[in-house]
């Protein structure tokens, strides 16, 4: 691990202000419908807690987990399905729950799995979006900030494991 510092990029206020907006967003997309929210582990954990929390139609939780990146702060672009999902998706509207969408490796990987056990709907919300980084195409259907390219922690997401629960993000910067 580099030596380095965090520095905060948004607070815990703003998260949670982001999250109950959100919820209320996706809430009245789902009207009388229910939602079936899939976790991609562990980043997105604290993320689809809180925006569980705040959804005012009935949702059902599974997740799933797998690695795109080795350790350290960079994508080796291959992904790999550590665990599956506990149940079937089949007919059923699915809400992919991610952490941050950076090149899209995982996401599009992770999404044409889901595609393919035919849901009723599929469709995708990450806490952060890092468009300048995108190298496959994927649309973000729910975010809560775009943010340019830095390497951020917190809310679930990691440097090398740690910082996951930092109760906001912070960038990471090199010294
Ligand atoms: P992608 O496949 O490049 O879109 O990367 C997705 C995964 O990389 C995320 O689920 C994160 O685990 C990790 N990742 C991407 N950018 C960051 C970052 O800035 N901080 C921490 N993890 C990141
Ligand atoms: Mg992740």
């Amino acid at each position: 691990m580099k030596e380095h510092m965090v520095k905060p990029l948004f607070t815990e206020e703003e998260v949670d202000r982001k999250i109950r907006e959100l919820a209320a967003r996706i809430s009245e997309d789902y009207a009388g419908r229910q939602l079936h929210l899939i976790g991609v582990l562990k980043g997105s954990v604290p993320f689809m807690a809180e925006l569980a929390k705040r959804l005012t139609i009935p949702a059902t939780m599974d997740f799933m987990s797998c690695s795109s990146y080795g350790g350290g702060t960079s994508s080796s672009g291959v992904v790999r399905l550590n665990k599956d999902l506990d149940e079937s998706i089949e007919g059923r509207d699915v809400l992919l729950v991610e952490d941050i969408i950076d090149t899209g490796h995982t996401l599009s990987y992770l999404l044409n799995l889901l595609q393919d056990r035919k849901p009723a709907s599929l469709k995708l919300a990450a806490l952060l979006d890092k468009p300048s980084r995108r190298t496959c195409p994927v649309e973000v259907d729910y975010t809560c900030f775009k943010i340019p390219d830095v390497f951020v922690v917190g809310y679930g997401l990691d440097y090398d494991q740690l910082y996951r629960n930092l109760p906001y993000v912070g960038y990471v910067e090199f010294v």
